[in-house]
């Protein structure tokens, strides 16, 4: 078998076909992962093809995971990709934000430039075209916001049906309209993610539906395409630190993947430290790694976070995310709505923006500097999970100082910027701007 399904436990690794549906191991119950029996060209070698097909105009080759396939042989028949040129983010020096956390340099992998503005779409690319290999119809997911809008634009580019599960009232009317727009049968349930998406795991094979949050193995292999890109980009120098929110935990187990498959194939020569942030109303990761043990892991029984994207109380990856945590030497940060929300506000005054959940990046490495876990010094490189338009009422409260936390408290606007009413007389309105 060139590519499988396997159990990520350790006391397990049974094997199954890579065409199997499965979203645990049927043996153990574990989360499952794809594993390929490499045939590595050799790292110099992959590191050449992958850059010289930034020439080419082909569909394969202008998609930012795609371009990576030798990393995810996990599809025969490449007629089934389903691409909508994902990936190709790029990495945006801030200094400004370097300031504010305390650090000389501070890059962001910004994937807000993706199709449907989030890194939702490098891992859809490959859940929907193994949809489309499987030979599947209808797809679903249980999502926040950002993977639905995702799964509605992938599934319907391919001619699939999507159909999402969210929590009602949860998610932001950005992310709402996109899975509107893109034709997804959007149902909104009056639960939370945890619980949507232990149902929705019930019914899935009874309603024909093809899951793919990311307990889908699939969707992990486009996401640690991310990482690989960023090293691409970086001329396979390996930063010292990259940070990323965590909510399902999805994505620091893809990062992690990619990192340690690269390394372990010899295109890294050292592996980068992982620093997840989670929000503090949403937080049992961080609860978690304070001591953690095998069967220590506590749910959050009802997650509150202003940034809904990682409102999410029992994250079904922490295992993989832990494991990579161990691996890499990672840690986990968390911080509050307010500190939240100025980071923020730093990183659109940076000329970039991203939405709520991306700033909890800034938030934590600033605290991660000030605790001297991380160094002035050192190479870091946040991951800003999606784009400042997905979430445009909690920006306009924020800069007209009306937002407030969950539990009611007002977030001061600290780096506020309100708009100002004027009348169209000119003496006024050169007056306003000599004050400039
Ligand atoms: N940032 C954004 C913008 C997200 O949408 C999500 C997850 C995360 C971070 C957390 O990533 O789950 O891999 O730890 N959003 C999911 C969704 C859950 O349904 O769109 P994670």
């Amino acid at each position: 078998m060139r590519s499988y399904l396997v159990c990520f436990r350790d006391s397990c690794r049974e094997k199954y076909p890579i065409n199997s549906v499965l979203y645990q191991c049927p043996r153990c119950g574990g989360l499952l992962e794809a594993g390929y029996s490499w045939e590595s060209a050799g790292a110099s070698a992959w590191k050449s093809l992958w850059r010289n097909r930034r020439l080419e105009n082909s569909a394969l080759a202008q998609s930012g995971v795609w371009r990576y396939r030798e990393s995810m042989p996990f599809l025969e028949d490449l007629s089934q990709v389903v691409t909508l040129r994902e990936g190709n983010t790029p990495l945006l020096p801030a200094p400004t934000a370097a300031q504010y956390a305390g650090l000389d340099v501070l890059t962001f992998k910004h994937q807000g430039f993706n199709p449907t503005g989030s890194f939702k779409d490098n891992g859809m690319t490959c859940g929907v075209s193994q949809a489309v290999r499987l030979g599947r119809t209808r797809v679903a997911c249980v999502s926040t916001g950002n993977t639905s809008a995702s799964i509605a634009a992938y599934a319907t580019a391919a001619g699939l049906k999507p159909v999402i599960f969210l929590p009602h009232g949860n998610i932001s009317f950005g992310k709402l309209s996109q899975a509107l727009e893109y034709g997804a049968l959007t149902l909104q349930v009056q639960a939370n993610f945890d619980q949507i998406l232990a149902f929705v795991r019930q019914i899935a094979d009874r309603a024909g539906l093809y899951l793919l949050n990311s307990i889908n193995p699939f969707r992990i292999e486009g996401q640690k395409t991310i990482a690989i890109e960023m090293l691409d980009q970086l001329d396979w120098r390996v930063p010292d630190w990259v940070v990323m929110p965590g909510g399902n935990l999805g994505n620091c187990a893809a990062f992690g993947k990619g990192f340690i498959e690269m390394y372990e194939l010899g295109l890294i020569d050292r592996l980068p430290r992982i620093a997840v942030v989670q929000s503090a109303g949403s937080a049992p990761f961080y609860e978690f790694m304070k001591a953690p043990t095998e069967d220590g892991f506590r749910p959050v029984e009802s997650p509150e976070t202003l940034a809904t994207a990682i409102r999410i109380g029992d994250p079904v990856s922490w295992p993989k995310a832990w494991s990579v945590l161990r691996r890499t030497n990672g840690i986990v940060e968390r911080a509050s709505e307010q500190e939240i929300a100025d980071a923020k506000a730093v990183i659109g005054r940076a000329g970039i923006g991203c939405e709520p959940a991306s700033a909890a990046t800034l938030a934590g490495i600033r605290k991660l500097v000030a605790s001297q876990t991380i160094q002035p010094d050192d190479h870091v490189v946040a991951v800003l999970t999606g784009n400042l338009l997905k979430d445009q009422d909690y920006i306009y409260r924020y800069h007209t100082g009306q937002l407030k936390a969950p539990g009611g408290e007002p977030i001061i606007s600290t780096y506020g910027n309100k708009p100002v009413e004027v009348t169209a007389d000119a003496d006024i309105v050169l007056r306003m701007l000599e004050r400039l």
